[in-house]
């Protein structure tokens, strides 16, 4: 490292790190750390490569923009201060608070999040900013879209790869679709709740009717709206949204995702599907152990009675539809009659 390094960081240390131009900074704490062969060992005995990638950082996020004084505050001073942290592990969750100065309210979402948990419990496996983010060569998180499917595989592989699998997942793969949802549509990117328990799977249907009830969406894809709607009002989603009022985030009734699946959702119609005609009578049983094969014909399933399905469904809706005004109105109607023939007799 030159002398010159040397008497420019003397010089940044003399004055406040913020005052520095960040693009003098830079080249200061470059003219070290570009070299390939700087590393330093760390008391676990693991090594840590030094080397910052000059363009891959200025061409990050941060652009340069951002001086490395600003997330590595107090490394202007040399030699610099000792480090205390003893693991690779241990340097990244120590290194990553630096983020939250800029990025606050991505930060406090993320203390609210299953990951956060996981990494207070001494998971070491939980991601912090960085591992989902990087930290120098860091590019916009949701571009292209596939990407973000890929970020969570790197932990997540067996659901990234059933996700590829997909209706929504070919989609996104073979059209870049950006309809379909990837994975932080469905749990969000910071603020990830666990997904298992709790109350956020019993609010899964609305999750999925949020696009599914769409009627300018689906069009698009010539699917029906009425999914959403049938449900509500049928005796598994009226039981569920009963449950999900509750808040104890447990139901005894079928979510969207017990008869569709989670995220290998196949095309209703698709040979693989679980409710797909020659499949549907297993897919009750799972629930309605002595179901037979004509079991599902004694359900309307997401068809609105009409005179095609369920004509005798649509007929007693009629009967009622028809009746019940009538004889209220009736009743009302000889109410006010008597109330007349009183008032006018008197
Ligand atoms: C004169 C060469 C030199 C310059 C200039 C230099 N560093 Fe370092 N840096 C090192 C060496 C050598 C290490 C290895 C650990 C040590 O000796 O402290 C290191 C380690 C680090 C580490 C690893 C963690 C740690 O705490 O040790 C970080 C982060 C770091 N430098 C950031 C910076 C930043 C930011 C600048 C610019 C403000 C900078 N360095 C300027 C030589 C330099
Ligand atoms: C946006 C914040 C940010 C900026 C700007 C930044 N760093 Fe870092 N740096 C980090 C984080 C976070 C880590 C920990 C990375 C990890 O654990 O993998 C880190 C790690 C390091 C390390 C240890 C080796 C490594 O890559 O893990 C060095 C050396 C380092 N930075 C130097 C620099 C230098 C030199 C610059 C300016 C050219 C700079 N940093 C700019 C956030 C930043
Ligand atoms: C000194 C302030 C500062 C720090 C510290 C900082 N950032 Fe940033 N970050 C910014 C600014 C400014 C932008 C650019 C915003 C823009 O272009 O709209 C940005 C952009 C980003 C983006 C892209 C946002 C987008 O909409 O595409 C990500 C991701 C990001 N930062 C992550 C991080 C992470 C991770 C860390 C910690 C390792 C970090 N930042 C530390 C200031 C900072
Ligand atoms: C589990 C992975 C993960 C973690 C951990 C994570 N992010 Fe993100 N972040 C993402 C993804 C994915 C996106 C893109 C979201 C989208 O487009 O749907 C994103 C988006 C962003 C953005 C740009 C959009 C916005 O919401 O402002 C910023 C800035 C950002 N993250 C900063 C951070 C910071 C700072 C941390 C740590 C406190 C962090 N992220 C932790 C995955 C993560
Ligand atoms: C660095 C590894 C890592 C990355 C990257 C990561 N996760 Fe996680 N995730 C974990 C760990 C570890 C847990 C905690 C597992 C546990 O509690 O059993 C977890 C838990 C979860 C949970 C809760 C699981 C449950 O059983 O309730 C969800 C949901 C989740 N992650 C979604 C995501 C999404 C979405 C992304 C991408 C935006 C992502 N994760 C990225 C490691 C990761
Ligand atoms: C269409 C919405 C949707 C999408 C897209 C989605 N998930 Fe999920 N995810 C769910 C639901 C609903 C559950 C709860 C499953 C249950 O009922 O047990 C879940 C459960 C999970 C769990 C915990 C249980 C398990 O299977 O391990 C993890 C981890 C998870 N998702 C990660 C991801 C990742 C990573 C992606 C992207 C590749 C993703 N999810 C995409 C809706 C979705
Ligand atoms: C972000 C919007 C969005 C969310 C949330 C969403 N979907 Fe989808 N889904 C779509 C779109 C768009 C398609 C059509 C994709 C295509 O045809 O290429 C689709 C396709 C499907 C299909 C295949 C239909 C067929 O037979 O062609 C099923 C089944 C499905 N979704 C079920 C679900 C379930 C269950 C959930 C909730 C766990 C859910 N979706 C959440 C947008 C969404
Ligand atoms: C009890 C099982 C069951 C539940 C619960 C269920 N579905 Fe279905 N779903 C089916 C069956 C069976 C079909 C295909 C047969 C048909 O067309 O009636 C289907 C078809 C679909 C289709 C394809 C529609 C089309 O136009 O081709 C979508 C999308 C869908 N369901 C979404 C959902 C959503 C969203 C929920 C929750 C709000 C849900 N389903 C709840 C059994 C179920
Ligand atoms: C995840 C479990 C589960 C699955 C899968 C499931 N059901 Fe159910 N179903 C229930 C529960 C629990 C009840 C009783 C509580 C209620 O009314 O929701 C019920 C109630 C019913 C009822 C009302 C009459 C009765 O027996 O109480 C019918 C009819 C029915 N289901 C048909 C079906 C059909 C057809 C399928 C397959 C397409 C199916 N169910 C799949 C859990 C399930």
């Amino acid at each position: 490292m030159g002398a010159a390094a040397l008497i420019l960081l003397a010089a940044l240390a003399a004055q406040a790190p913020a005052a520095g131009d960040p693009a003098d900074i830079i080249e200061t704490c470059l003219s070290c750390h570009e070299d390939p062969s700087l590393e330093l060992t760390l008391p676990s005995g693991e090594t840590l490569s030094l080397t910052v990638a000059r363009e891959g950082f200025m061409t990050s996020v941060h652009g340069g923009r951002q001086s490395c004084l600003d997330c590595h505050t107090g490394m202007d001073e040399f030699p610099h201060p000792a480090l205390s942290a003893r693991t690779r592990r241990e340097f990244r969750v120590a290194s990553y608070e630096a983020c939250k100065q800029c990025h606050f309210n991505n930060y406090t979402r993320t203390l609210d999040s299953a990951h956060a948990a996981a990494l207070s419990r001494g998971d070491v496996n939980a991601p912090t900013c960085v591992d989902c983010h990087g930290s120098h060569d860091i590019r916009p998180p949701g571009e292209p879209r596939s990407r973000i499917s890929l970020t969570c595989g790197q932990c997540h592989a067996g659901v990234s790869a059933q996700y590829a699998t997909s209706a929504h997942g070919q989609a996104l793969a073979d059209h870049a679709n950006t309809d379909v949802p990837v994975c932080t549509d469905c749990h969000e990117s910071h603020a990830i709740e666990g997904a298992t328990s709790g109350n956020w799977r019993t609010r899964s249907p609305d999750l999925c009717g949020s696009c599914h009830g769409d009627a300018a969406l689906m069009e698009k894809y010539g699917l029906s709206t009425a999914v959403h709607r049938t449900y509500l009002t049928e005796f598994h989603g009226m039981t569920a949204s009963l449950d999900a009022t509750k808040g104890d985030g447990r139901t005894m009734s079928a979510l969207c995702t017990d008869c569709h699946g989670v995220h290998d959702i196949p095309r209703a119609s698709g040979e693989q599907a679980a409710v797909m005609r020659a499949n549907l009578a297993n897919t009750c049983r799972s629930c309605h152990p002595g179901a037979t094969d004509s079991f599902p014909d004694a359900w309307l399933s997401h068809w609105e009675p009409s005179w095609t399905h369920a004509p005798l469904v649509y007929a007693v809706q009629w009967v009622y539809w028809v009746l019940i005004p009538f004889i209220i109105g009736g009743l009302l109607l000889q109410i006010l009659l008597h109330v007349w023939r009183v008032v006018v007799n008197r």
